[in-house]
């Protein structure tokens, strides 16, 4: 090979895997869904059938701790934490099919915003996670 084709698909690999969490989905929820609020904040029995579905669902890509594995992206970061409720429960309802973030609009809405209770209970990055 070319040795400087091979010296530009070096450079270029880890920006493709890095491309794969940018928060541009943000950009696509509709103003409606943005200002929506997860009726189940605070509450720790939804928040313990939320911790059950995102270890049912999330872990294999999102990880226990929710720190992202493979390239996928860490739901305990500044980005999440900035994102309103109704962004997180447009994600969990569209995905991001295309990056490898399937749409989980077969569970019922409710548990969504279960799942959107538990994430909000989780600590920052750094942070230990409560047991
Ligand atoms: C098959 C792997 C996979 C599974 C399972 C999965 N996700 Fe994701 N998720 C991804 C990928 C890949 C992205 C990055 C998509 C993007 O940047 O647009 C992502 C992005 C996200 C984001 C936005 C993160 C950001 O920083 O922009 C949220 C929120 C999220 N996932 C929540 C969940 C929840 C909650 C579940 C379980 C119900 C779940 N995901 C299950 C792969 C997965």
């Amino acid at each position: 090979m070319n040795r400087y084709l091979a010296l530009l698909l070096i450079a270029l690999c880890p920006t493709a895997l890095l491309a794969a969490a940018t928060g541009a989905w943000l950009r696509r929820v509709p103003d409606e869904d943005h200002h929506r609020h997860d009726p189940y904040l605070g509450q720790s029995a939804a928040i313990a059938s939320g911790r059950q579905l995102f270890q049912h669902n999330c872990t294999p890509c999102h990880g226990f701790d929710a720190m992202g594995r493979y390239g996928r992206p860490s739901l305990r970061s500044l980005r999440i934490r900035h994102a309103t409720d109704g962004d997180l429960a447009w994600m969990l309802q569209h995905g991001d099919p295309f990056k490898g973030m399937p749409p989980w609009s077969s569970l019922p809405e409710q548990q969504r915003w279960q799942i959107i209770a538990y994430l909000r209970t989780l600590p920052p990055i750094g942070k230990p996670m409560p047991r």
